[in-house]
């Protein structure tokens, strides 16, 4: 069903109109306004994620590519891939990942658990790998054997980097408006996201990430030229080998999207409003009033997080 959008909204109306609680209405879910998580086991989780021997040839760590000062992303149109190797795509953000139904602009991966591959390889297993390289190193050794009284493992590993992805939660003024403090937004973004929803943007981005939990094809209405470089990439045709997933991305959530640029699988866009123009081409099929777009943009901008997580607040 996830194939017809329009239809996807009507549904959701529908079972958003069955239910008795307001905040039900609507498409798009608040964020939880506390994470539930080991603290120790998330501050282990922090130091890995700063460290370097999580990629292959021990030169990068996750904050590299996915820096917390910059949206959770970086600036980069797409990231460098192993020497000698394939670039990445454009970077994803790592904030509330947790929430996104699968990993990866074409869903590659299915939580903490397989993430690690993308900068790791599977050949040796990514974490066994991780789990190797740190086991000879006395200072992670006690950190392990403190926080979780045993010795580092790959399950380990994978557990404790789970931990801090799940504490990478960002509520924003949009947030409290859906819990019901109406004065959170101001009158253009309140338009926008009425824009957002009657335009049929949230048939496609919406639930608690504003976009993460369906595949769609980039090129709904209007699919771009077969020269242009953005059709180059298959999506999840490169993982499934059917001809229906030509062109096929999960929809990427838009929380925090304003400090994410550049934009789409490729980083081929480097503003919002060009990439609200290109949605509004490819996946609507139609043009709209620039008022509209930019309104648009406006709610898009009241998704970034109010309190940006942790730097420094975890043991
Ligand atoms: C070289 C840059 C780079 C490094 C280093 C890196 N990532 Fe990524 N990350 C990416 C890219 C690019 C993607 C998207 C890959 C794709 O879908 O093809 C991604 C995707 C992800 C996702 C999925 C997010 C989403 O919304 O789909 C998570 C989670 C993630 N990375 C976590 C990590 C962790 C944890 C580390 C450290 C072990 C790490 N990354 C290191 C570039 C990087
Ligand atoms: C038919 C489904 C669909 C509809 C409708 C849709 N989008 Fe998208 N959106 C996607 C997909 C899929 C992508 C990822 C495209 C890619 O990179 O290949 C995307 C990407 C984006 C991005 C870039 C996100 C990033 O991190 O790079 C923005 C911004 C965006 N959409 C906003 C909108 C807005 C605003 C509307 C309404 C005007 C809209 N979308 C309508 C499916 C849709």
């Amino acid at each position: 069903m996830w194939q017809y959008p329009h239809l996807a909204v009507i549904l959701l109306a529908l079972c958003g109109g069955a239910q008795a609680q307001p905040l039900l209405a609507e498409p798009i879910r608040p964020l939880p306004a506390t994470a539930t998580v080991d603290p120790a086991r998330a501050a282990l989780g922090r130091a890995l994620f700063h460290d370097l021997r999580l990629s292959r040839d021990n030169t990068q760590s996750c904050a590299t590519c996915h820096q917390l000062a910059h949206g959770g992303a970086d600036a980069r149109p797409r990231a460098p891939g192993a020497p000698g190797g394939q670039a990445l795509r454009n970077t994803p953000t790592i904030y509330n990942s947790a929430f996104n139904f699968r990993q990866g602009w074409i869903g590659r991966y299915r939580g903490a658990d397989q993430v690690l591959e993308h900068v790791m390889g599977t050949s040796p297993p990514a974490a066994e790998l991780v789990a190797s390289r740190l086991t000879g190193d006395p200072v992670m050794s006690a950190h392990f054997s403190r926080v979780y009284g045993e010795d580092i493992s790959a399950a380990l590993v994978k557990d404790a980097l789970a931990n801090y992805l799940k504490l990478l939660v960002t509520p924003s003024r949009f947030d409290r408006y859906l819990r019901g403090d109406k004065a959170a937004l101001s009158r253009d973004e309140k338009s926008g996201y009425a824009k957002f929803k009657s335009y049929g943007c949230v048939s496609c981005h919406q639930g608690i990430n504003v976009g993460g939990n369906m595949y769609q094809k980039f090129g709904a209405m209007r699919e771009p030229a077969p020269d242009a470089a953005i059709a180059a990439d298959q999506g999840r045709f490169e993982l499934t080998g059917r001809a229906a997933d030509r062109h096929m991305f999960r929809v990427p959530s838009l929380r925090n999207v304003a400090l994410t640029a550049p934009y789409f699988h490729d980083g081929s866009v480097a503003t919002l409003d060009e990439a609200v123009g290109a949605m509004f081409k490819y996946q609507l099929g139609r043009d709209a009033p620039l008022q509209d777009q930019a309104q648009i943009v406006h709610f898009l901008q009241a998704l970034s997080g109010e309190t940006m997580p942790p730097r420094g607040a975890l043991p």
